[in-house]
């Protein structure tokens, strides 16, 4: 069976990559779908984000990512995959899941496969890795070397 993981990745961080690596051992393969949440505004672009999501993956067996533009379901069903994972760091993160997963349920029948973020990752968001950066802070325990690379020239012109 195929998963799909997606998500924005504005960075992709060490608790993303916990989820993906999580999903790669319990389906065939899996496909990181890097879209654009048009409620949100990213420090990277479309294309940096996917270029960074697929090198942190490179050494994952079994894991591709692609970009994701329009619906996911359509994204699932264009690529014959039969679940969506996503990680969940608490109930707020889990009741807008459900909410998600619901509707993506009533649209394809695609089924969502919610995982507990593990407790070493479980206070990491991209939100606060990015914040933390811009104010000079040290984020290396937190995402993928490339990540840091990039993240330097971002926030330190
Ligand atoms: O959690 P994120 O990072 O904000 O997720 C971003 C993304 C692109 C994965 C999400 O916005 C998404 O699924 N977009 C696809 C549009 C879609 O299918 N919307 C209906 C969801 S029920």
């Amino acid at each position: 069976m195929k998963a799909v993981v997606p998500g924005s990745f504005d960075p992709i961080t060490h608790g993303h990559l916990d989820v993906i690596s999580r999903a790669a051992a319990i389906f065939d393969s899996v496909i990181v779908a890097v879209g654009v949440n048009s409620s949100k505004s990213y420090l990277f672009d479309f294309g940096e984000r996917l270029d960074l999501v697929r090198q942190a993956c490179s050494d994952l067996r079994g894991v591709t990512a692609e970009p994701l533009d329009g619906l996911l379901v359509d994204f699932c069903t264009a690529h014959g995959a039969t679940a969506i994972v996503k990680g969940a760091r608490g109930s707020t993160d889990f009741d807008y899941e459900v909410g998600m997963a619901r509707m993506n349920h009533a649209l394809t029948g695609v089924e969502t496969v919610v995982l507990p973020a593990s407790t070493q990752w479980s206070y990491v968001s991209s939100t606060l890795v990015r914040q933390i950066a811009s104010l000079g802070g040290d984020v290396t325990a937190f995402v993928p070397d490339v990540v840091i690379e990039r993240l330097e020239r971002k926030v330190q012109p």
